[in-house]
């Protein structure tokens, strides 16, 4: 007994010894010739602990046992260093002492709630979103997380899906360069330093087309088009370094995508050399079973470490079923050691074979609460992401000397509302989070008379409190109305087949909209929700989304003209339900319908418009922008060649103002059908009133490129559109010539 003590202590002492010296690729071979198959098996097993739930819950099953016999290889859902410590002294009870890893869903913030990420994709600011990370990252790692399950990329067409508020809406170009810049923020300088987490690019693949809006849906598609649309904020991630990526819940074509080999194996290992971790979503390994492609969890857990997945998130199905596969000799040793060597490999990057406790440092953790410069930077993306929709006769900004302002619904004075679906909670919400009336008191004088009322609550039928909304609003100078979707309407699970305007929210806004005064209607949602008649009638619309802890303050920023907006909407606004999903790089038809026609024979609606209500890039601001022809330096392109574009850009209008120029493309013959318009390329402009820019882009034969019919990426010769404006319908023209 104490000689295999003694053995034990000096494997130990000899995995230390090496993970001072060696190369980490070295050290985890080192280590995976110690371990025995259990102890390989639990480094691929992840459970969740208590702190929240992001998923059915499974039976505890002894957690805190298995770990201390090496039975598990990380957790999510334990925050805190005190839990974390915890924990981590229990891995070291373990034969071999190998770290635990612990992950969070760090969707728009840890300690400091940023706007949700839809609502960030708005700004258009990719440095402000990559510094919205940075701090997520900062925070989170002093909490004692190593591992961020963010940034989710799916590209997003259909705002009857919930979880179109986790991404950057349905544009591939710019859902990459968001990517890009997100996985630069949580992981800074690289894992390893104390301020850096791993990223986890999600969901792998084209979980955001799910039939029907309806979430976890099954998925079909051309590969073509998982190549075009939803592929390339994922290789995005990979190129910009993502740690790991994890599987979708959806199948793909048939086949569940964590256990789709085509996907994980040939795609993203094989083809990108993709060499983090895969991890399952939330039970997604036992899915396999589920849906039909695996007779039970045996099959499934087969069918998905076969495929390339890591790690099982929550479903057992590794833990209970690959030993037996192992002996049985179905599964080869060796898939568990690369998968293992996955995650072994980013325990020795980031440190913790060296100091399990790295990340458990309480002064850290401390100092990182109610951060003066971390609120700063939400309070900026908050006021970039909010987006004005329509300001008839210019009733915005609202003039600080007005005499009474009167602020009306169920989100004026509303907490936790404005944090959205996927915040941390904590004790000191309430103390940190700026509500929507502190913001607007606070900006007005106190000699404007701010009047409130409530009107009615966010989700049911109860219009008892109108009478006192009208009353309060007719007394007023102008009435600021607060409506939308309460914080869980939109999110995992939260498909809507209708996304309206919930309860009698609208029927508020048309009571207060027959007194007569100006009305400024505010819309608090986690999507594009649908709202014909406030889009009709109101005299200004603000898309405020949800904003996070800084709320109030940015509201009242863009309501006094304090911030002139900016926001650019990222995904098209449908306007009805029937017209989902909808957006605005879709292919030609053999029967286009111009200008929203309604001609017999055409491909559009008799009962609608088919265009968006608000299309794709579409934000309006207090000045406006004059556009100036395309200059193109050339109108026949060569490989290896540039083309130079630029347009020169004047603020017209009577405030200083950004903007965000957008520059599309159109190949308008190919050997497959090309969309109408596709971004490639956008830049930000500041220009105070009346002053002029020009903004230049350039094109070369990469931008070009598309998946032809054998999935080869190539660029066809022929003629080409190019178009630059202020959103994806408003644009200026110019053609040129590809020649090959
Ligand atoms: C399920 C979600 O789909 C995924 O995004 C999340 O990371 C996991 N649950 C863990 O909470």
């Amino acid at each position: 007994m104490r000689k295999i003590f003694l053995s034990i202590f000096s494997f130990v002492l000899a995995i230390h010894a090496l993970a001072q010296t060696a190369s980490v690729a070295h050290k985890v071979d080192s280590v995976i010739r110690l371990m025995t198959l259990e102890e390989k098996i639990g480094q691929l097993n992840q459970y969740s602990g208590d702190w929240a739930h992001t998923g059915p819950i499974t039976p505890d099953g002894d957690k805190q046992n298995q770990i201390r016999r090496g039975q598990v290889g990380s957790m999510l859902n334990v925050i805190g260093v005190e839990h974390t410590r915890d924990l981590q002294q229990m891995a070291m009870q373990s034969r071999l002492k190998i770290p635990l890893l612990f992950a969070q869903d760090v969707i728009h913030g840890f300690r400091t709630t940023f706007p949700i990420p839809l609502a960030q994709a708005c700004s258009w600011d990719m440095d402000l979103i990559e510094r919205s990370e940075r701090i997520a990252a900062t925070e989170a790692s002093a909490s004692g997380i190593h591992w961020c399950f963010a940034p989710m990329v799916d590209i997003a067409r259909d705002a009857r899906w919930g979880r179109v508020m986790e991404g950057a809406g349905e544009d591939p170009y710019l859902g990459a360069r968001i990517a890009t810049a997100r996985v630069k923020g949580f992981q800074g300088k690289g894992i390893g330093h104390t301020d850096a987490v791993m990223s986890c690019v999600k969901h792998f693949a084209a979980y955001g087309a799910a039939i029907g809006g309806r979430d976890y849906n099954s998925v079909d598609m051309s590969l073509q088009t998982l190549w075009q649309y939803y592929l390339p904020p994922f290789k995005a991630a990979v190129d910009a370094g993502v740690s790991s990526v994890m599987n979708a819940f959806n199948s793909l074509n048939g086949i569940p995508a964590t256990g789709n080999a085509y996907l994980v194996k040939d795609v993203l290992k094989d083809t990108w050399k993709f060499r983090g971790i895969v991890v399952s979503d939330w039970g997604s390994v036992g899915g396999i079973a589920t849906h039909g492609y695996a007779a039970d969890d045996k099959e499934a857990a087969l069918a998905a470490i076969e495929a390339g997945c890591d790690i099982d998130m929550e479903s057992r199905c590794y833990k209970n079923n690959l030993a037996s596969l192992v002996k049985e000799k179905k599964l080869s040793l060796q898939l568990i050691d690369n998968a293992v060597k996955a995650v072994l490999t980013k325990k020795f990057e980031l440190g913790l074979f060296e100091d399990p406790y790295k990340f458990c440092d309480e002064k850290r953790e401390n100092a990182q609460q109610n951060v003066a410069a971390h609120k700063a930077t939400a309070l900026q993306l908050a006021e970039r992401s909010i987006v004005l929709l329509k300001n008839d006769l210019n009733i915005l900004p609202v003039s600080k000397n007005v005499k009474t302002i009167a602020v009306i619904g169920p989100f004026v004075k509303a907490v936790k509302d404005n944090l959205g679906f996927w915040s941390m909670e904590w004790p000191d919400d309430s103390a940190t989070i700026v509500t929507q009336w502190e913001g607007i008191r606070n900006k007005f004088s106190s000699d404007v008379n701010m009047l409130y009322a409530k009107g009615c609550n966010i989700n049911d039928t109860d219009s008892s409190g109108f009478a006192e909304a009208i009353a309060v609003s007719s007394k007023a100078d102008i009435v600021i109305m607060s409506i939308g979707e309460a914080r869980d309407m939109s999110g995992e699970a939260k498909s809507r087949s209708n996304p309206v305007i919930p309860g009698v929210q609208e029927a508020l806004v048309k009571n207060i909209l027959a007194t007569g005064k100006p009305v400024v209607v505010m819309i608090n949602a986690g999507r594009p929700l649908l709202f014909g008649s406030i889009a009709d009638k109101a005299h200004a619309i603000l898309y405020t989304w949800w904003l996070g802890s800084q709320a109030g303050n940015a509201i009242a920023a863009v309501l006094t003209g304090d911030y002139n907006p900016s926001g650019k909407i990222t995904m098209s606004f449908p306007r009805n339900a029937g017209q989902m999903p909808i957006y605005y790089n879709h292919l030609n038809t053999g029967h286009p319908a111009p200008n929203d026609s309604t001609l017999d024979y055409v491909s559009g609606y008799i009962d609608l418009p088919h265009s968006p209500r608000f299309p794709f890039g579409y934000g309006l601001s207090y000045t406006s922008f004059a556009y100036s022809d395309i200059k193109l330096s050339k109108t026949t392109v060569r490989p290896g060649e540039k083309l130079e574009v630029s347009v020169v850009v004047t603020n017209s209008g009577n405030y200083d103002g950004e903007e965000t120029v957008q520059l599309y493309i159109r190949d308008m013959v190919a050997s497959v059908v090309r969309p109408v318009k596709e971004l490639k390329g956008f830049q930000k402009i500041f220009l105070k009133r009346g002053e002029s820019g020009e903004v230049k882009f350039r094109i070369t034969i990469e931008d070009l490129k598309f998946y032809n019919n054998q999935l080869q990426y190539v660029a066809e010769p022929g003629d080409f559109k190019l178009f630059i404006g202020t959103n994806s319908e408003e644009v200026k023209e110019a053609s040129f010539k590809l020649v090959l």
